[in-house]
């Protein structure tokens, strides 16, 4: 008797089992050193046309619900920008200390929302610079979480 209500009850589980397996990759949360890769690095970009910034913003998910203001791509490799995070420490715009400014220019492109542009109609400025970065880090390893300043 118990046997058979386990063999009803298996592949229910197996059911649930596999459910779960398939749900989790959307629910596990992005982590900080994820969404700033998400929302900052482009190492390599084919072209970086006037149109870059509203392609970009698009692609990475910042014009979902709202156009995010300003926000800057880096196109220098992911080692080189997590390496700022041993370079000089600099004071944060919002006080914190855990800022450091890059020991070199970096190659970023700067995209502004355009004045009245509104969502979902989301249309950027797009202007490539050579400037030094500074980024917020975080963990063990100390990672970049957060884009500051360029300077
Ligand atoms: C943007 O969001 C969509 C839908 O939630 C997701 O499938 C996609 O992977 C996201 N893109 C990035 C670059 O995170
Ligand atoms: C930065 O951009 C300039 C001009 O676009 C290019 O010549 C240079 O190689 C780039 N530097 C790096 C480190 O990619
Ligand atoms: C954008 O609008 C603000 C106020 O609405 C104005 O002060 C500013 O000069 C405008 N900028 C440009 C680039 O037109």
């Amino acid at each position: 008797m118990a046997q058979e209500k386990f063999l009803v009850l298996l592949p229910l589980v197996v059911l649930a089992l596999l459910g779960l397996a398939c749900v989790q990759p959307s629910l596990a949360r992005e982590s900080k050193a994820m969404k700033f890769q998400r929302q900052h690095m482009d190492s390599h970009p084919a072209v970086v046309s006037a149109s870059y910034c509203n392609l970009m913003m698009k692609r990475r998910n910042m014009t979902d619900g709202w156009c995010k203001p300003v926000n800057t791509f880096v196109h220098e490799p992911l080692a080189d920008v997590q390496a700022v995070c041993s370079q000089k420490d600099v004071l944060c715009k919002n006080g914190q200390s855990n800022c450091h400014q890059s020991r070199s220019q970096m190659n970023i492109t700067d995209c502004r929302l355009k004045n009245g542009s509104k969502f979902p109609k989301c249309v950027y400025t797009t202007t490539q610079k050579k400037q030094y970065i500074v980024v917020a880090c975080e963990g063990n390893p100390h990672v970049p979480v957060h884009f500051d300043a360029c300077l």
